[in-house]
């Protein structure tokens, strides 16, 4: 769906009208592409970056060229039962180098996929084995960190589910992935990657929203069915605020971890780039019902993106089922100790609209670190054109830069972040979750997170114990503020 800021929203008949229920499911079917199926003789999943064709405007529209997984985007889903292995072997088919990070994985540091920090960067025509045990059943995702304005841009990332032993009970398991994409008319990606008005103002916005690269993301259901769905938000830079008109949407999971499960107020989810979500839907309306599929235009419209489609024919049961249990926990560290934590002040300063307060201006930003030259790559492999964000006072320190702070293994550590700039951030911190503390700084909301949103003129108080050594990025996940200084690294020993 068109939703701008390119070109103004088109009228909503220009969505493609569906008949029958033929039409109808466009979810990724989650059974079938298992690690299993396309193992090699030494056990590896191979994955292949390469170029590939997606019908991003539907199928009477040119199909736009993309950068996927196995040529694909998203990419093939990873499925693995937690405890078991994953070995996914990374083919770079593509021109430039890449890496594979495992968003939300709580992993060995060796496997994280930050080019220079944790490995060097797989060039074309070379392969990496990725392989580690996840440690957390849950949703995560796996998307490059090379390049990312770009290669994100571009559609290189997938879906990896770590099932539980023991998984809830639910009729079908759904993913959706979100994404927006910045096309020109003839559907190609526009290529203006990285470049500074977007880097300056809320990152690189597309104005075409598609769910599982679907323009019309229409899902067939039958009355009283339970599905669980997997929400995904793999833009950029955009936050959604997603909706799925009359139906409760019961959260089960927040970035991967589960939490007392609770319905979200009025239905609306809000996923930053990063954030997961899983949802328990109860398909509760009659058979025959449609009901829409909305997400924000940023201008406080809603629009439609797809719909729920139910069957005419009869309920799946008759009797709807009984509340969910709880996801099973995960083993994260629980024992926060607030009280003798090591507390970083992470100011978030920078970009366009004048907001500054912080007295660290561009200029003087460029300054304090020598000011890289337009074109030059960073320690993390991402271009540095300008020094535009700072994230507790520094741009972008490179894996050749001091950590912004270390932390012996086992200690709590909280981040006080606080943002002086005219943008909401979502900041990421990798090989770790973190609990979200409430205003009085000493007790915390019912969920882990690994990516919070920080509004503007806002702070947030995140807490974790550093229990997974090595060196870890932190950073804001809209791609364009990462890539011009609002990363850093800390190190845990
Ligand atoms: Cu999903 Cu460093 O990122
Ligand atoms: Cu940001």
């Amino acid at each position: 769906m068109n939703v701008g800021p390119l070109h103004p929203p088109l009228p909503m008949t220009r969505r493609r009208l569906f008949a029958g229920a033929g039409l109808a499911v466009a979810a990724i079917a989650l059974s079938k592409r298992t690690i299993a199926e396309a193992i090699t003789e030494d056990d590896y999943r191979v994955l292949r970056a390469r170029p590939g064709l997606a019908h991003l405007r539907g199928n009477n529209n040119s199909p736009t060229p993309i950068w996927g997984y196995d040529g694909i985007s998203p990419g093939p889903t990873l499925r693995v039962k937690h405890g078991d292995e994953l070995k996914v072997r990374l083919v770079n088919d593509l021109h430039q180098s890449t890496t594979v990070h495992w968003h939300g994985l709580r992993l060995p540091n060796s496997m994280d996929g930050v080019p220079h920090l944790t490995q060097a960067p797989i060039e074309p025509g070379l392969s990496f084995d990725y392989r580690f045990t996840p440690p957390d059943a849950g949703t995560f995702w796996y998307h490059t960190h090379f390049g990312s304005s770009e290669q994100l841009a571009r559609g290189l990332y997938g879906v990896l589910i770590v099932d539980e032993r023991k998984p809830i009970e639910v009729d079908r398991d759904l993913i959706l992935v979100i994404d927006d994409w910045r096309l020109q008319d003839d559907g190609t990606i526009q290529p203006s990657f990285g470049n500074f008005h977007d880097a300056m103002m809320a990152g690189r916005l597309g104005q075409y929203v598609t769910v599982n690269s679907e323009e019309t993301f229409n899902l067939a259901v039958r009355a009283n069915e339970r599905l669980r769905l997997r929400i995904v938000n793999t833009a950029n830079s955009r936050i959604f605020l997603f909706r799925i008109a009359r139906h409760s949407a019961r959260v089960m999971a927040v970035d991967g971890q589960p939490c007392t499960p609770d319905f979200a107020p009025n239905g609306l989810l809000r996923l930053a780039p990063g954030n997961r979500i899983d949802l328990c839907l109860d398909a509760t309306l009659e058979p025959g019902s449609r009901s829409p599929i909305t997400v924000d235009d940023l201008r406080g419209s809603e629009l439609e993106i797809g719909q729920l489609v139910y069957d005419a024919g009869r309920p799946i049961r008759n009797i709807p089922l009984k509340e969910p249990e709880p996801l099973p926990d995960n083993p994260l560290s629980a024992n926060l100790d607030i009280a003798n934590a090591l507390q970083i002040d992470v100011p978030l300063d920078g970009g366009g609209m004048g907001m500054m307060m912080g007295g660290m201006g561009m200029g003087m930003m460029g300054r304090m670190h020598g000011g890289m030259r337009p074109g030059a790559f960073n320690g993390f492999g991402i271009p540095a054109q300008e020094r535009i964000w700072a994230l507790a006072s520094v741009s972008a320190t490179g894996h050749d830069g001091p950590p912004i702070f270390k932390a012996e293994r086992g200690r709590t550590v909280v981040l006080n972040f606080f943002n002086r700039t005219a943008f909401p951030h979502a900041m990421h911190i990798h090989g770790h979750h973190f609990r979200h503390l409430n205003e009085n700084g000493k007790s915390w909301k019912p969920f882990w997170l690994d990516t919070v949103v920080v509004d503007v003129q806002r702070a947030e108080r995140v807490a974790f114990v550093a229990d997974n050594p090595g060196r870890w990025m932190i950073h804001c996940h809209m791609i364009e503020h990462m890539a011009t200084g609002m990363a850093a690294w800390f190190q845990v020993t």
